[in-house]
């Protein structure tokens, strides 16, 4: 007699397949990523070349050539720091002394205020800016010709302007004491402890994204010494840094006459400290 095996209901998807074979690679996300992969692929033999890239462990951002950040989809090319999460908390705060500022000046200024995403790298925080917060004036700057790439398709589209080269240099001159808002995100990270960051981080992102020197602050200390020069009587710098780091941030941010604030979200394990320079009485 010839035995009949009872019908199984269900074989496995490709997508479950897929899904199976990120998890078995370490990726966390591994439902969503399969999800984002098998969207973005023409054909099954690019969905295959994707998933091996994924699997060999390069950042699925870098992978599909774009990130999510604020609502946004941000283009970000091989070797361009991929924006984080966290950072969405930088946005939010300068977005809250924009609207501040707005509200203080009422119809007084109709000049649309500058915006400098200084280090932009993808250009993400200017976009996520500009896309929230209305007619702003903005310009990225940073010294990687691939980010300032990144940055240009980022920000052009919404009226910015995309910069190339070490930290104000190249800002138009005639920027000096007129920017509003200074958001920074530097590297930070202290060099020793950059063999300890995520492989993904480590092996795909340059190392000038992420080394901030021995106490990962030399960069900070840069930004902060010229940022009176470019920053408008009441206007902000806020900078990225970790909670570790924050006191000293803070302490550079006086040594320079600006007047600090240390702002945390929990939620995204996120730290800013904000410096103000004050207006003359
Ligand atoms: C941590 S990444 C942040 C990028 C972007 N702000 C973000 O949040 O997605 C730091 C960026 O600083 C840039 N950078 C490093 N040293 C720089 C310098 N001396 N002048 C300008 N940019 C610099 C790097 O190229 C990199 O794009």
């Amino acid at each position: 007699m010839p035995v009949v095996r009872p019908h199984s209901p269900h074989r496995d998807s490709p997508r479950d397949t897929l899904t199976a074979r990120l998890r078995a690679a370490g990726c966390v996300f591994a439902e969503d990523e399969a999800r984002l992969l098998i969207d973005a692929a023409r054909t099954s033999e690019e969905l295959e070349a994707m998933a091996d890239r994924r699997v060999a462990g390069l950042p699925l951002e870098h992978i599909l050539g774009w990130a999510e950040f604020c609502g946004l989809r941000i283009a970000v090319a091989a070797g361009v720091f991929v924006p984080r999460r966290r950072t969405e908390f930088l946005v939010r705060q300068a977005a809250v002394l924009l609207d501040a500022w707005r509200q203080e000046a009422g119809g007084a200024s109709r000049a649309a205020p500058v915006v400098v995403d200084l280090c932009c790298g993808s250009g993400a925080v200017g976009a996520a800016l500009a896309a929230r917060c209305g007619p702003v004036e903005l310009h990225g700057a940073d010294v990687d010709p691939a980010a300032v790439r990144c940055a240009r398709s980022n920000i052009l589209p919404l009226g910015g302007a995309a910069h190339e080269g070490d930290l104000y240099n190249p800002l138009p001159p005639e920027l000096r004491g007129r920017v509003r808002l200074l958001a920074v995100n530097a590297p930070y990270v202290p060099s020793a402890q950059i063999e300890t960051m995520p492989q993904e981080a480590r092996l795909h992102e340059p190392r000038a994204c992420l080394d901030g020197g021995p106490d990962g602050l030399d960069l900070q200390r840069r930004v902060v010494a010229g940022a009176p020069q470019w920053l408008a009587p009441g206007g902000h710098v806020l900078i990225e840094t970790s909670r570790r780091q924050a006191a000293e941030t803070a302490a550079i941010l006086r040594c320079h006459g600006l007047a600090p604030r240390v702002l945390r979200s929990e939620k995204l394990g996120a730290t800013v400290v904000a410096g103000l320079l004050d207006s003359p009485a």
